[in-house]
């Protein structure tokens, strides 16, 4: 069995910092008072809750309140989408949503319950073959009974950084509501959402070194969101259920390390992501083509379709040689399904089967990257051959 194990799928999670872990154990240990309650114990644990709020808030230069603890970034979209266009149906506003045809499913599906089960209408905007909206089809998209513009900051699979603020802008120009899905930009962004045109936006702190299982949805004060979780009216209503105090502690801690370290985790990924690039093109030109836009894309993110073969058998491989990947090819046994992204890029099966996506982290080095691309050209011919025999 494989000794080393290169980890470079950190745009599916991160491991969780020891200074992270260090701010939240106090949180199960001593302080772990119910939040809402009025003794010691809950005003301790409330502290803590509020603390970490204003810190997000902070970070984010947006108010305390505009900051909802959720369960994961799934759900602060799904909040966001539910919760924005059932107010609009309360107060018999409008119906029309808009959402981008490579946003992650946590948007696309809700948006598309929203249409099926509850009469909404729904407009997918396509992409270009870099993955980016036109602002024009935006616009002419906008309808007098659109309520919400749901387009994410960055792509999961393709890196590729939508225009957001002029996307708010748009919005706002129309009265539109503006929700960025910005689970795996948040770490890379100078949020100011005091003058960003941003009406709401996910982050999900397990992509940046932080806890599985928290999410953060903001949301501008003006907005009335309808709950989809009800009960005990926690987080002024927004979202029922007592809230999490240790991993609402670690998404605080986890986003400051982030946001300060900013600048230095940018260019350690991004010398990485781009070594890279140029290896896996240089060693595989006819085989391999680089997905998502070549520079405006996610720092940690090198993204590929590889020519003719599943990415789920590429995984597999790569995992054997101890390096650690994705890809956006979900694999049905015999039935290697073509990533849907890739094909709203209007790449063909020869391409899309064969997705391939490293996403490099903070102790990842050069020698992994070397040893990557070492491995990876030997790797495509094996799986080639074999799915070529079998075909
Ligand atoms: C862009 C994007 N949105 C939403 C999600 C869902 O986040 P979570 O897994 O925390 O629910 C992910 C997770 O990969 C993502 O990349």
């Amino acid at each position: 069995m494989q000794e080393r194990h290169i980890y470079m799928d950190h745009g599916a999670s991160t491991p969780v910092r020891p200074e992270v872990v260090e701010a939240m154990l106090p949180y199960w240990t001593d302080h772990y008072g119910n939040p809402s309650s009025a003794h010691f114990f809950g005003r301790e644990a409330s502290q803590g809750l509020e603390r970490s709020r204003r810190q997000i808030a902070d970070l984010l230069k947006a108010q305390p309140t505009e900051i909802v603890f959720t369960g994961c970034g799934s759900e602060s979209d799904n909040m966001a989408l539910r919760g924005v266009m059932w107010s609009a149906r309360k107060n018999g506003r409008g119906n029309h949503l808009i959402v981008s045809a490579i946003e992650h499913n946590a948007v696309l599906d809700t948006a598309k319950q929203l249409r099926d089960h509850f009469d909404f209408d729904l407009t997918i905007l396509p992409v270009d073959n870099m993955g980016k909206i036109d602002l024009d089809e935006l616009e002419k998209a906008i309808r007098p009974d659109t309520i919400l513009i749901s387009i994410m900051a960055a792509n999961n699979e393709i890196g590729t950084f939508q225009p957001f603020d002029a996307i708010g802008e748009l919005a706002h120009e129309h009265n539109v509501l503006f929700h960025t899905d910005a689970v795996q930009a948040a770490a890379f962004v100078d949020w100011d959402l005091k003058t960003q045109p941003i009406d709401l936006m996910s982050i999900a702190p397990h992509k940046f070194y932080g806890p599985k299982g928290v999410g953060i949805l903001y949301v501008h004060k003006n907005i009335e969101l309808v709950a989809s979780l009800t009960g005990g009216g926690q987080e002024d209503g927004r979202r029922a259920g007592t809230v999490n105090v240790p991993f609402a502690v670690g998404a605080a801690e986890s986003l400051r390390l982030a946001l300060e370290e900013r600048t230095a985790n940018i260019a350690h990924y991004e010398s990485l992501r781009d070594r890279l690039i140029d290896g896996v093109l240089s060693a595989l030109p006819e085989d391999a083509i680089l997905t998502g836009h070549p520079t405006d894309r996610l720092p940690h993110n090198a993204s590929f379709a590889i020519r003719d073969v599943s990415g789920n058998d590429l995984l597999i491989h790569l995992d054997v040689a101890g390096v650690c990947a994705s890809s956006g090819s979900a694999c049905k046994t015999g039935n290697p399904k073509p990533s849907a992204i890739l094909e709203a890029l209007g790449l063909s099966q020869e391409w899309s089967r064969g997705g391939l996506r490293l996403t490099v982290g903070r102790q990842n080095t050069m020698n992994d990257i070397e040893y990557v691309l070492k491995k990876l050209p030997g790797i495509v011919q094996t799986v080639r051959s074999f799915s070529l025999s079998f075909a």
